[in-house]
């Protein structure tokens, strides 16, 4: 049970954009509270009084980077030094598998469900450095035991990196992290995880899992602006990576020769939108207001299980996945519909806010720890009248 000093209604309330509207969008884009939003022309404000360029500005610069790596770390807990600030996640998704060093032959693993920004940046790798990509199966595979083995199996000797989401984007699908690690580093395979449907929604120790790289955006769970990603990169490989964009913070400053910077800083590039950054780890602070990652967690997945049952009960719905989902992401395909026309009279004519997936054909439900039952239950009814 979150304890929370305020009623749930009231900390809605501090989201605009949960007023006059059903929101279920979270996994596209988080919503920003008026804190958040205070946040940013606070920031920008502040940047031009004390004159933009300025040592004073960039005083303040290094202090807001600096901050907000440590609220990122503590949530993963991990060192800051160990998080990169990128835009988004498909950035850090770049950094991460353009930093390994392929040879023509080498093979990267993927998942059958991963987003179109994986598919390519696989696809610039293979034309580029003549790798090649295999793919192992989840989709049909809800077991985590089999997803493990089902990796082992796809493991060739050439195999170098596996890359695939934490949370799948389509399905929902959890993946076993920790004993894929395992089982990856067991025959020196690198892992690289796109966790755009994970942070900010299942709880996080990134030391304990020992992942190598780790790609995250602060605009979805996380609500923040859009804008602001990270990527954690174990301290492991820190040395062994190489930077394929890179620029003037990539470097220690001021050295007598060109060096990378010995943190994960090294994968930063050049000048960012950096009033974003006290943003973000205002919305952070702001989740921590309510409950434990754990906790927050734990009534997500409530959320979920009460939608996915609610679902069963519709004859034309078919749920993508057999049981209630263990995040925040419920899909599910209704007979004889089109999904994207149907999300569209949602939107417009019940002001119900989901999105459609191309594959599987189907409608996605992000179900955050600031949606309620009521929510859901506006969703069903629409469902039963409508379809
Ligand atoms: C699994 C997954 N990966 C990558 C992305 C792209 O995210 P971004 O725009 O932060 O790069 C998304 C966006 O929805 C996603 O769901």
């Amino acid at each position: 049970m979150i304890v929370d000093s305020l009623s749930l209604t009231d900390r809605r309330s501090l989201y605009p954009a949960l007023a006059h509207k059903t929101y279920f969008n979270y996994g596209g884009q988080g919503v920003l509270s008026h804190q958040v939003l205070a946040k940013i022309l606070e920031n920008f404000t502040h940047i031009e009084s004390i004159g933009s360029f300025s040592a004073t500005a960039n005083q303040w610069i290094i202090a807001e980077t600096n901050l907000l790596k440590a609220a990122i770390a503590s949530e993963f807990n991990v060192s800051p030094e160990t998080i990169a600030l990128t835009e988004n996640t498909t950035h850090g998704c770049n950094i991460a598998l353009w930093s390994y060093k392929w040879q023509q032959g080498d093979r990267l693993l993927i998942s059958d469900c991963e987003h179109p920004s994986i598919l390519a940046i696989a696809k610039s790798l293979q034309t580029r450095f003549g790798i090649a990509v295999d793919y192992f199966p989840v989709f049909a595979n809800a077991d985590p035991e089999v997803a493990i083995t089902t990796i082992q199996q796809h493991l060739q000797p050439q195999t170098r990196m596996v890359m695939f989401s934490h949370v799948c984007w389509n399905t929902g699908q959890v993946l076993p992290l920790a004993e894929i690690v395992q089982v990856c580093h067991d025959r020196n395979v690198l892992v690289a995880i796109d966790a755009a449907q994970s942070v900010g929604v299942l709880p996080l120790d990134l030391a304990e899992l020992g992942v190598d790289f780790y790609a995250f955006t602060g605009h979805k769970w996380w609500n923040g602006a859009l804008g602001v990603g990270g990527l954690y990169v174990n301290p492991q490989i820190l040395e062994i990576s190489e930077p394929t964009f890179a620029g003037w913070r990539s470097l220690v400053y001021n050295a007598p020769d060109i060096q990378w910077r010995p943190d994960a800083q090294k994968f930063e590039v050049a000048t960012s939108t950096y009033p974003l950054y006290g943003a973000l780890r205002e919305a952070i602070a702001q989740a921590n207001t309510y409950g434990t990652q754990t906790e927050r967690y734990a009534r997500i997945c409530e959320l979920s299980q009460y939608l996915w049952q609610a679902l069963q009960e519709i004859p034309t719905v078919t749920c993508i996945k057999k049981e209630p989902p263990s995040c925040g992401l419920v899909s599910f395909a209704i007979a004889n519909k089109s999904h994207t026309q149907f999300s569209q009279l949602l939107e417009t004519n019940h002001k119900i806010l989901v999105r459609s997936i191309p594959t599987p054909d189907c409608l996605r439900v992000s179900l955050h720890y600031l949606s309620t039952t009521d929510d859901i239950d506006a969703l069903i009814t629409i469902l039963k009248t409508c379809i």
